[in-house]
């Protein structure tokens, strides 16, 4: 049963709905007659993409794209990788990156060097959740959804080995179900 594999609901699907409202709200105020483009970064936020989209009361565009950080395991391994490439040119646009977790910050460090060389408008970060001890640069977002301590989390589109995707809330991962491996 998947309540054994989660040692703990870190946030229910109350504050994830109530947070994802409020971080809309500020977009849809800061970004008023602008030219904006979210970008999802598959697969983890997808969820969050698509709860946050419905919460931005203007016109935009959405497209994706999907590096890998990680392979497998629960540790990055510094290396990214693009696996899929955005559809449209992105020159002109305010591009809203929206990421699941801030982490070590190399994906995102990564990514906004590579779309910055397109030549969009402007480029901000919104993440859900944001892991500030493990930072190995100085990658900041400019919307996180919350702060969370040094864990491995799953669900509301956060994965461990491509499972627990679909949890309604984000829970730590019990750390046997990766143990040894
Ligand atoms: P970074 O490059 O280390 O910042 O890693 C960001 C990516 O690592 C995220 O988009 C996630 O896919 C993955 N990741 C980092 N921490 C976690 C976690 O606690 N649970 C699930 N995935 C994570
Ligand atoms: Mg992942």
């Amino acid at each position: 049963m998947v309540e054994n594999e989660i040692k703990q609901i870190l946030l229910t699907q109350e504050q994830l709905a109530q947070k994802v409202a409020e971080l809309g709200a500020q977009i849809t105020r800061d970004y008023q007659g602008k030219k904006l483009m979210v970008i999802s970064v598959l697969k983890g936020s997808v969820i969050f993409l698509g709860e946050l989209i419905r919460c931005i009361d203007l016109p935009l565009v959405v497209d994706f794209m999907a590096v890998s950080s990680y392979g497998a395991g629960v540790k990055t391994s510094g290396v990214v990788k693009i696996i899929k490439d955005l559809d449209m040119p992105v020159e002109g646009y305010d591009i809203l990156v929206v990421e699941d977790i801030l982490d070590s910050g190399m994906t995102l460090s990564y990514l906004t060097e590579l779309l910055m060389d397109r030549k969009p408008s402007s480029i901000k970060i919104a993440t859900l959740l944001d892991k500030p001890e493990r930072r190995r640069n100085t990658m900041k977002a400019d919307y996180v959804g919350f702060v969370i301590p040094d864990e491995f989390v799953v669900g509301y589109g956060l994965d461990y080995n491509e499972h627990y995707r679909n949890l309604p809330y984000v829970g730590v991962l019990n750390p046997a179900v990766y143990a040894g491996k």
